[in-house]
């Protein structure tokens, strides 16, 4: 039994095939062909915070692979009465085939899968999104070609997504610029384990060198769920790390944008970038259906 906390949970080569099967995952959905692979296989969805992406693409995934998915706000659980999360995953996974968690605490979600008798897929914690970088080299792959070797520009906050971007660096093997305001950098723990991995990240001075001759620009909002009382302070702080036009000219001319949204614009990213034809966000947003549906049949059957 295998559990999906961070990217690193799954070798490169576990990554590339599960990359592989979203190709023709995505290819027989837009084409009719049935793959109802997880027939009878029902996944519980437990959300600590809000989601639009997260919900839509496990709930329709499941459906598409001829399973079912189960919607569980913590607030209208035992959860979230305080019911132990050994208790609640010891119950939950005894009558489920998956459970997909998204809540503040890493350690909560490797809590749960200690006592899961199921795997456990990380819908995005404080620390990690790992379900969205997958799609996100996806994205970049369906449009490029190979990113191994390619140079990715982070610009902004040093948060669950730079994070899952550094995991990147290791699993996929590009290089990543990182421009973050002093205060905002990502974990050094992270950053080390990473380094200690063979993976090529540099802390830029700014966002202009950061971007500089990157093949892909990506950020992230300014202030992440559950720190929405930092909004002004972090405006402040932030302010000079936007992407914009200036930044976007430093990269290749054929560099994409992408935002794993939901995106600020004005604040982290210009209007004329995240709608402009570098942009790739809608297929990005889309492709967290076909990513994970490869990444659900890779756990659960
Ligand atoms: N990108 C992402 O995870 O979006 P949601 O918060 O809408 O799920
Ligand atoms: N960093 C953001 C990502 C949302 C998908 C947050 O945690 O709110």
């Amino acid at each position: 039994m295998r559990h999906f906390l961070t990217l690193l949970d799954i070798t490169p080569e576990e990554a590339r095939h599960i990359l592989a099967r979203a190709t023709e995952l995505k290819t027989m959905q837009k084409t009719g062909i049935p793959h109802r692979t997880l027939a009878g296989k029902t996944l519980a969805m437990i959300f600590d915070k809000a989601s639009t992406r997260t919900r839509v693409s496990f709930e329709t995934g499941m459906y598409q692979l001829g399973g079912h998915a189960l919607f569980l706000h913590s607030g209208s659980t035992q959860l979230g009465r305080g019911e132990p999360i050994e208790d609640s995953a010891r119950v939950i996974s005894s009558m489920v085939d998956g459970v997909m968690i998204r809540t503040f605490a890493q350690e909560n979600i490797q809590q749960f899968a200690k006592y899961s008798s199921v795997p456990v897929i990380n819908g995005l914690t404080d620390l990690t999104h790992p379900c969205q970088i997958l799609t996100d080299v996806f994205t970049y792959q369906e449009h490029r070609g190979d990113i191994a070797g390619k140079t990715v520009a982070w610009i902004g906050d040093g948060n669950n997504m730079a994070h899952s971007w550094i995991n990147g660096a290791v699993s996929f093997g590009y290089k990543l610029n990182i421009a973050c305001p002093e205060g905002y950098c990502p974990d050094e723990k992270m950053l080390a384990a990473a380094h200690a991995l063979n993976a090529e990240i540099v802390l830029a001075d700014n966002p202009l060198a950061a971007a500089r001759n990157a093949d892909l620009v990506t950020t992230d909002v300014w202030a992440s769920m559950g720190q929405e009382d930092e909004q002004a302070t972090r405006e402040k702080a932030f302010a000079g790390f936007q992407v914009n036009a200036d930044v976007m000219a430093e990269a290749k001319p054929d560099a994409l944008f992408m935002h794993c949204l939901p995106a600020h614009r004005g604040e982290e990213v210009a209007a004329e970038v995240m709608d402009g034809p570098q942009s790739v966000v809608w297929d990005e947003a889309e492709n967290r259906l076909h990513a994970q549906k490869a990444l659900l049949e890779f756990l659960l059957k």
